[in-house]
């Protein structure tokens, strides 16, 4: 049995920087921070600067004694328009971390597709251009012959609820108007392609064995009770009353049909689905990658049905500590029932909170970060200890970065970073992951 891991999350465009340099192509997030669409005028254009500072942040997780990093490949940096030419420097760049990572006994996990598509092929249509379906076919085919001779464990899209929300919905980018739901459904048939497309040509080109996964957002109702337990369970995936709950993008991508639910009460006419598109949906990711911040909790009325506990306070913005905290079994239920619908082992491909903090004579005293993952990481434990397959744990995020439209304004990491100068300072949940992970790794 494989190791369990404990790792950290980040993703490219929040960390990079070096936004033009290297030969990489801009992506929509340059594009949104070139137009002034991110908060308070911010860009991603330096972020962090981890392109600069890759033996640095190599070390850095090093010393926190991960065994797994969770990153993202910007697809732009590798492929500049999204088609043609492959950008040599780019691969080098991550042929430099992945290799970094191994020698330090770290185990990738890449993310194809975190949020940063080409500029080209948003110009294109994005997803709502069917042909988006070949590029994504052929970046994985790019990836596999790259990296799937050293990296074992891919996931292609990262949150396609997300995804489809600011790219489709609620669109980031101004000059780009939202679509209707219709219009936002197709589009999703055309990511989930999209992810199907990417998957076969990673397990087709990659040398080593790899388990390609799909992560998304969970949202995980808590039962105040073991009787509340079931109806739990069967409200999790009774879906339809909004666009996205658990089942419009897991139930296709295993059972290769759209929840029938959901498509009635949204009112979806299906008839631009091809022959043959939901066989290849299909694709059965090995793994669910699952992103787990909050859960709701509930219990049963008087009829036995299943209703909210009363609501826990709203998390001030910025800082997240007080809806959250009171939510940690939404990891123990989260991948319980997750794993009992669809089957496939769970890594929890990230976990964490945003607070309000500053730096003080060098130091970081986010105690609320640090029992905020001490409490969720021991119940996904627990989880484990009661039999859920559970293989991983990944703490979003390493260090304080671009959070997308919100620039720099919400800090979720590990490492406090000055967005000045990019120095980092560890904080002190940085510290005490470290001997979380120290004493875990003893006995699971
Ligand atoms: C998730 C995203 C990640 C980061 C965290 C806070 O939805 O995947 O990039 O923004 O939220």
């Amino acid at each position: 049995m494989d190791k369990f891991l404990f790792g950290v999350a980040t993703s490219a465009t929040q960390i990079e920087g070096a936004y033009n340099k290297g030969g990489k192509g801009l992506s929509i997030w340059d594009e949104f921070s070139r137009k002034g669409l991110i908060q308070n005028g911010m860009t991603c254009f330096k972020a962090c600067d981890s392109y600069n500072k890759v033996q640095e942040d190599l070390d850095l997780l090093k010393e926190l004694g991960v065994n797994s990093y969770r990153f993202s490949i910007s697809w732009p940096r590798i492929q500049p328009d999204g088609f043609g030419s492959v950008n040599k420097e780019g691969i080098d760049y991550y042929n430099k971390l992945i290799d970094g990572l191994i020698e330090r006994n770290i185990k990738p996990m890449v993310t194809l597709f975190h949020w940063d598509m080409p500029v080209k092929l948003f110009e294109d249509g994005g997803f709502s251009n069917r042909e988006i379906v070949e590029r994504f076919e052929e970046y994985g085919k790019i990836v596999a012959e790259n990296f799937g001779d050293r990296v074992e464990l891919f996931s292609v899209m990262n949150e396609a609820e997300a995804v489809i929300d600011f790219m489709c919905l609620r669109p980031v980018g101004n000059g780009y108007a939202a679509m209707s739901k219709q219009q936002a459904f197709e589009c999703l048939h055309n990511l989930l392609l999209c992810n199907a497309a990417a998957t076969y040509s990673l397990r087709k080109y990659s040398k080593c064995k790899v388990k390609v996964g799909m992560v998304n957002t969970t949202r995980t109702l808590i039962p105040n009770e073991a009787k509340a337990e079931a109806a739990a369970y069967k409200a999790m995936f009774t879906c339809g009353d909004e666009l996205f709950g658990n089942t419009t993008f897991w139930d296709p991508v295993f059972f290769g049909k759209y929840d029938e639910r959901l498509v009635e009460k949204q009112n979806i006419d299906l008839s631009f689905v091809k022959d043959g598109d939901m066989e290849y949906i299909k694709c059965i990711p090995d793994f669910l990658g699952l992103n787990i911040y909050i859960g709701t909790n509930v219990e049963l009325n008087a009829l036995g049905e299943i209703v909210f506990s009363k609501p826990s306070p709203n998390a001030t913005f910025g800082d997240m500590s007080g809806d959250y905290m009171n939510t940690a079994k939404a990891m123990y239920y989260g991948p319980k029932f997750m794993q009992k619908r669809y089957g496939k082992p769970v890594y929890v491909t990230e976990n964490g909170c945003s607070l309000s903090e500053c730096l003080i004579d060098g130091k970081v005293e986010d105690q609320i970060r640090t029992e905020y993952i001490r409490r969720y990481l021991a119940e996904l434990i627990k989880a484990k200890c009661d039999g859920v397959d559970v293989r991983g744990y990944y703490v979003w995020t390493l260090m304080d970065n671009f959070e997308w439209s919100s620039g720099f304004t919400r800090r979720f990491g590990l490492v406090y970073v000055d967005f000045e100068t990019c120095k980092r300072y560890p904080k002190n949940s940085f510290y005490q992951y470290k001997n979380l992970i120290g004493e875990y790794q003893n006995w699971i």
